[in-house]
C-alpha cells in the first residue's frame, strides 16, 4: 500500500511540474498564445527587423507566427530605405513582408509614408518647395499605390505634432505649409483605396498633444478625406505609465469615429536622461554606467514592476476592447529592442514580453492570465 501511495504522489508531482513549466518558461503548441488569448479583443502585432522578415532567425521564425497576427516593418518601409534616391525605389524587403503576411495570414501595417526622421539625404538637403512637393506626391503615389490592398493599413503620417499640440516644425510644414497632413491622406486615399489610413504619434495620451491629434483628425474629416484610425505609439516607462491619460485618449479619439491602436508598445525599465516620456529618434544622450544599471540581469523588484505595468495596461485595453483594433509590440524580444540603443547607445533594456532567449517573461504570464 505504501508503495502505491508513493507512486501516486510521484506521478502527480511530475504532472504538476510539467504544467508549471508550460505556463512560465516554455511555449508549446498546446499553450495559449497572445494572438489566441486576445482574439476576441484586438490583433496582437510585432515590429519585425530585416532578418526576421526574411525568416533568417530560427527562433523568431518559429515564435512570431505562433504569437502574433499582425506585423509592422521596423525600418524597411521608411523613406531612407524604400526610396533612397529621386528615381530609385528599393522594394525588395517591403515585398518580402507582404509575402510573409500572406503566408501566415497576418495583417501588415505599412510604416510609414510621411515622417521627418529617417528621410533619404536627397530630401533632407532639399531647398525648394516645388522639389519637396514633387517628392511628397511621387513617394505616396508610388509606395502606397504598389501595396494598395496588399497591406492592411498605412501609418500615413508619423509624428507631425510638437508636445504642445501644434504642428511640428518639420521640413514638410516649413516648405509645404499647414495643409500637408490633409494632402498626405488625400493622396494616400487615392493611391490606396483598399488600405486603411492612420495617423501615428507618441505622447498623444498627454492632454495638449491629444488636443493636437483631435484637431488634425477633424481637419482631415472636414476636408472630406478618409482617416481610419489613430495609432498611439506607447513607448512608456514601466514604472511610470500614464494610465488615466491613455484612457482619456482612447475615449476621445474613438469619439471621432476612428479606430484606436497601440502601435509601438514597449515599457522601458531604464532611467531616462530627461526624466520624461519621449520617442524622438533624433534625441541622444551620453553613456554613463549609472544609466545602465541592469547589465547583469533585471532585479525581481523591477521584473515585478514590468509585469504589473503590462497587466494594468492590458486590463485597460480589455476594458476598451471595442474601441481598440490592434496592440503591436515594438520588437519581438528584449535583445532586439531599439531601447538598447536609444536614447543612449549600449544599454541593456528589458521592455518586451520575451527575453533575450525568446522565453516568455513573467509579464507575458501576467498578460495571458487576464484571459484565463
Ligand atoms: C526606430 C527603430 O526601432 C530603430 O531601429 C531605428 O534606428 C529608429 O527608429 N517611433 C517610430 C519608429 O515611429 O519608427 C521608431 O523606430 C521608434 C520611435
Amino acid at each position: 500500500m505504501k508503495i502505491i501511495v508513493f507512486f501516486f504522489f510521484l506521478v502527480i508531482s511530475v504532472i504538476s511540474d510539467n504544467a508549471g513549466c508550460i505556463s512560465t518558461s516554455k511555449i508549446n503548441s498546446n499553450a495559449v498564445t497572445l494572438k489566441d488569448a486576445f482574439k476576441d479583443a484586438f490583433l496582437i502585432g510585432a515590429a519585425l527587423n530585416a532578418a526576421q522578415i526574411q525568416e533568417k532567425e530560427p527562433n523568431a521564425a518559429a515564435l512570431v507566427p505562433l504569437q502574433f497576427n499582425a506585423v509592422t516593418p521596423e525600418n524597411i518601409m521608411k523613406a531612407e530605405i524604400i526610396h533612397p534616391k529621386w528615381d530609385t525605389y528599393n522594394f525588395d524587403l517591403a515585398d518580402k513582408i507582404v509575402a510573409y503576411g500572406e503566408k501566415y495570414r497576418m495583417k501588415v501595417n505599412g510604416h510609414t509614408l510621411i515622417w521627418h526622421s529617417q528621410l533619404p539625404s536627397f530630401v533632407k538637403t532639399m531647398n525648394d518647395a516645388d522639389s519637396l512637393r514633387q517628392y511628397f506626391t511621387s513617394h505616396i503615389n508610388t509606395v502606397a499605390g504598389r501595396y494598395n490592398g496588399k497591406i492592411f493599413s498605412w501609418d500615413v503620417v508619423n509624428e507631425a505634432l510638437e508636445e504642445d499640440g501644434s504642428l511640428r516644425k518639420s521640413i514638410f510644414l516649413q516648405k509645404l505649409g499647414e495643409g500637408y497632413v490633409v494632402e498626405a491622406f488625400r493622396l494616400a486615399q487615392k493611391a490606396a483605396p483598399q488600405t486603411e489610413l492612420y495617423y501615428n504619434d507618441y505622447n498623444i495620451e498627454q492632454p495638449k498633444k491629444r488636443a493636437g491629434v483631435l484637431a488634425l483628425v477633424k481637419k482631415i474629416q472636414e476636408a472630406g478625406v478618409r482617416i481610419d484610425g489613430v495609432g498611439i505609439q506607447g513607448h512608456w516607462r514601466a514604472y511610470n505609465i500614464p494610465l488615466k491619460e491613455i484612457e482619456e485618449s482612447i475615449i476621445a479619439f474613438s469619439a471621432l469615429g476612428v479606430k484606436v491602436m497601440f502601435t509601438e508598445l514597449d515599457l522601458g525599465v531604464l532611467p531616462n536622461p530627461w526624466d520624461a516620456d519621449a520617442a524622438d529618434v533624433n534625441m541622444k544622450a551620453e553613456y554613463n554606467a549609472k544609466m545602465n544599471p541592469y547589465q547583469q540581469g533585471l532585479p525581481d523588484s523591477m521584473q515585478a514592476k514590468l509585469s504589473d505595468g503590462y497587466e494594468a495596461l492590458f486590463k485597460l485595453f480589455l476594458k476598451h476592447k471595442y474601441k481598440i483594433s490592434r496592440v503591436t509590440f515594438w520588437g519581438v524580444n528584449d535583445g532586439q529592442s531599439w531601447l538598447n540603443g536609444w536614447p543612449i547607445a549600449g544599454r541593456t533594456n528589458y521592455p518586451l514580453l520575451f527575453d533575450r532567449n525568446f522565453k516568455p517573461k513573467p509579464a507575458y504570464d501576467a498578460v495571458i492570465a487576464l484571459k484565463k
